[in-house]
């Protein structure tokens, strides 16, 4: 079918519901808990990318589950870039890292992290204030294609500009070019910065983690969620945290929607960092 067609097609609401069904059903992944607008925006890009005209020929397609990976490659919004919201940087380099840095060992979650981006903004902060070697950081997102490209991070020539402000406002410490080295058209960040991650790909609707952190990263993936769902997420990410552990999330989140308050502070009510109370979750 044509691009021009299939876009101006709208999703019957009974398909819609038995291909969330069948995606939680199979996958665990709840689609439910995203916003529906965007969801059925999402549907419709994947439909002409893979080349079918309906919900049930997808269902069909994705029951495999290799297309199920690349349907969740496009699926995803996996917008990021480096020191993405400097302020939150400058908070963890005064707020955050100074404090665990106190603490033997920290591990550190990235949820969301998409292409790198976030990860090498985490590695280079970590570098300069000497707390690599203490750290362990799983680097974490639903799509496979993104965490590969995170494996070893870079960013286009064209947006280092962009960046270098980023780093500066973010308090860098040094030149951004140090920390990277650039072929044709890239800049590849050096691959040491990356020698204390992991990488898992984990869905937050359904992944299961077995331990806990000092430190979690969740930033500009709960906008992508209904507000009334934002509970589950948001208490997932404070039960896994350590006693005293923080929680960062995008500036244009909230907590609003997490109901035990009480087990938490607010470290920068700005820039959406929180601190577990040092109240043991169960
Ligand atoms: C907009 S990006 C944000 C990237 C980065 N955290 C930042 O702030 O720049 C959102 C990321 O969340 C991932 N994502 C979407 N749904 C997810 C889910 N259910 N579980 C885990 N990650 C998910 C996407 O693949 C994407 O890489």
């Amino acid at each position: 079918m044509q691009q021009s067609l299939i876009s101006q097609l709208e999703i019957p609401e009974k398909s819609y519901q038995d291909f969330l069904e069948f995606v939680e059903d199979r996958y665990g992944l709840k689609l439910e808990w995203y916003n529906k607008s965007s969801v059925m925006r999402r549907l419709l890009k994947v439909m002409n990318q893979m080349q079918v005209n309906d919900l049930y020929t997808l269902k069909l397609l994705i029951s495999e589950s290799s297309h199920f990976q690349k349907f969740l490659d496009r699926f995803t919004v996996q917008v990021t870039e480096l020191f993405r919201e400097p302020n939150t940087w400058l908070e963890m380099r005064k707020s955050v890292l100074p404090v665990l840095s106190q603490r033997d060992k920290i591990d550190i979650l990235l949820v969301g992290s998409s292409t790198g981006e976030e990860l090498s903004s985490l590695a280079i902060i970590l570098d300069e204030m000497g707390l690599m070697d203490k750290c362990q950081i799983l680097a974490t997102d639903l799509s496979a294609a993104a965490l590969q490209k995170a494996h070893r991070p870079s960013i286009s020539k064209a947006r280092l500009h962009e960046a270098d402000m980023n780093y500066r406002k973010a308090g860098g410490m040094s030149l951004l070019e140090d920390y990277y080295q650039t072929t044709s058209s890239l800049c590849h960040f050096h691959e040491q910065l990356f020698r204390k991650v992991k990488f898992e790909q984990f869905d937050i609707s359904s992944g299961e983690l077995n331990q806990k952190f000092d430190l979690i990263l969740c930033r500009n993936l709960l906008i992508y969620f209904q507000t009334e769902f934002q509970e589950h997420p948001l208490s997932r990410l404070v039960h896994h945290l350590k006693p005293g552990g923080f929680l960062s999330l995008g500036e244009q989140e909230t907590m609003a929607f997490y109901p035990n308050h009480e087990n938490l502070q607010i470290v920068s009510s700005s820039q959406k960092i929180y601190r577990q109370n040092f109240v043991e979750q169960v």
